[in-house]
């Protein structure tokens, strides 16, 4: 099949490429000509550099020959002459503080697309297409996407809702095995085309292949994403807090006998100072706006994204309320900058609000260590004086007078045999309990430390 993918970013890029090695023609288009001629290059490290997916530059290079990213939207014209599936992978933020979902992007992507399609063969337009969603958009979109397409006029195509479930630092591998598809239809013709395009899961036996309508679709994904980012909110803001009043509880053993209960389940079971990331807030927060515009009650929904909120201030002000720490002159070591592990995407980061805190306070220095989110995360302090990038955790550690665990990369549970080796005594605060097994160890040598799920240790 021939399918276009508008918007290369990490869903459009890692769902492409997944689609060029199902044996598909591929094209992606995307505005940000630097990120096309990057993900282009042919080369795993640079493409890599951009899009710090695991597998996707061997994926890209080894699919070459079926797959093409462009800025050139000529090349979109053409493309769509013999297109079956285009799909929507636009970015849809939170407008401010509203809850409202920023579509602007996916309308400017899609009145083009429109103005396009009415040309196609020749303006007879008799080659049917699918206009795929996978976008997290408002449940109501697959109906405003169809406005956008008649009131241009086009003719002969379907609108289908194919959200997408795929997690960041595990994109490709997700995409390549999903465990489930949901694809949301209202043609037997739609779902018909979905089908020749997914056929390698359609059959399989691992991955679940849900058919339902758009809207179904499209709320079955917001739904989804509240549901996990409620169970982490449970986590930090109920279990972990309980283990940070009682002395003698520890947070490890408290998830070994709630998750011991099939019905709670494991996933999420973490202590972290914020779960950030470009989804589960925005997500979370449209989909309290939807309930609250339809003139339904969304507290809990709402309660999560406080208790998320709550959790990372609550995490700092330790710092003055039990460490009677001042912030003034201090030189902190910031340990982590993208919003987890495996991915360099710094959206939503701790990080970037630890930073904003850390200045407003007074800070010396911040000496900051990522192992790939460097880059991206300069990008949101251009002139910051106050940062400064090392290139090894252990540089950051060395002269820090309080240390930060902000992001949980596996290799920062050495953190501590540095600091010992060292021979400081920093105040750690470890925003991910990346050090837990060591915290009697580091207290013994003099380090206050201060975690998420325990209270303050001195
Ligand atoms: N990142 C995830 O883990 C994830 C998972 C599931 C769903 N989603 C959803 O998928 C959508 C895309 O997310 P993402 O993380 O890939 O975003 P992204 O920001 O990484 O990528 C979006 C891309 O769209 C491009 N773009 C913007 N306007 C354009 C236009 N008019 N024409 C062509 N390209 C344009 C941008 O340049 C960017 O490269 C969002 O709605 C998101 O909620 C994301």
């Amino acid at each position: 099949m021939n399918i276009l993918y508008i918007g290369g970013g990490f869903v459009g890029a890692c769902s492409a490429a997944v689609s060029a090695a199902s044996g598909h023609n591929t094209l992606v288009f995307d505005i940000d000509t630097k990120k096309m001629e990057i993900l282009s290059s042919n080369d795993r490290d640079t493409i890599e550099s951009c899009l710090f997916e695991k597998g996707l530059g061997d994926l890209l290079v080894k699919n070459t020959e079926r797959i093409v990213f462009t800025s050139d939207y000529a090349q979109v014209d053409t493309f769509l002459e013999k297109c079956d599936v285009v799909f929507m992978c636009l970015p849809t933020p939170e407008i401010g503080e509203t809850g409202e979902s920023d579509i602007s992007y996916y309308n400017a992507a899609a009145e083009k697309l429109a103005e396009s399609l009415c040309k196609r063969n020749a303006g007879t337009q008799e080659k049917y297409i699918v206009i795929a969603n996978k976008s997290t958009v408002p449940i109501d979109m697959v109906d405003k996407t169809a406005h956008i397409m008649d009131s241009a006029g086009v003719k002969n195509y379907g609108v289908v809702s194919n959200p997408e479930f795929l997690v960041e630092g595990k994109a490709v591998q997700d995409s390549l095995k999903p465990d489930r598809v949901v694809v949301g239809a209202s043609t037997e013709k739609d779902f018909s085309v979905m089908r020749q395009m997914y056929q390698r899961f359609f059959d399989s036996p691992d991955a679940k292949y849900i058919e339902v309508n758009p809207k179904e679709a499209a709320a079955g994904k917001l739904l989804a994403n509240f549901y996990l980012f409620n169970k982490l909110a449970v986590c930090f803001d109920v279990i972990g807090r309980t283990c940070e009043a009682f002395d003698d509880l520890q947070f490890e053993q408290l998830r070994k006998i709630l998750i011991g209960d099939k019905r709670i389940g494991g996933w999420g079971f973490y202590n972290s100072m914020y779960a950030g990331g470009s989804c589960f807030i925005k997500d979370t927060r449209s989909l309290a706006h939807q309930l609250q515009k339809a003139g339904k009650a969304a507290c809990i929904v709402e309660e999560s994204y406080l208790a998320n909120k709550r959790q990372l201030t609550l995490f700092l002000s330790r710092a003055k309320t039990e460490a009677d720490i001042s912030w003034e002159g201090k030189t902190v070591a910031l340990i982590g900058l993208s919003f987890k592990r495996d991915t360099n995407d710094v959206r939503n980061s701790p990080s970037i609000d630890i930073v904003h805190t850390l200045k407003e306070e007074g800070v010396k220095n911040i000496l900051a260590y990522d192992p790939v989110a460097k880059d991206n995360f300069a990008q949101h302090f251009p002139d910051a004086k106050t940062i400064v990038y090392v290139d090894h955790e252990y540089e950051a550690v060395k002269d820090a007078d309080v240390v930060i665990v902000a992001t949980d990369w596996p290799q920062f549970r050495g953190l501590a045999d540095m600091i010992l080796e060292n021979g400081s005594t920093p105040l750690i605060m470890d925003g991910r309990r990346m050090l837990q097994h060591r915290y009697s160890d580091l207290q013994a040598s003099g380090c206050n430390i201060i975690a998420v799920g325990s209270p303050y240790f001195s």
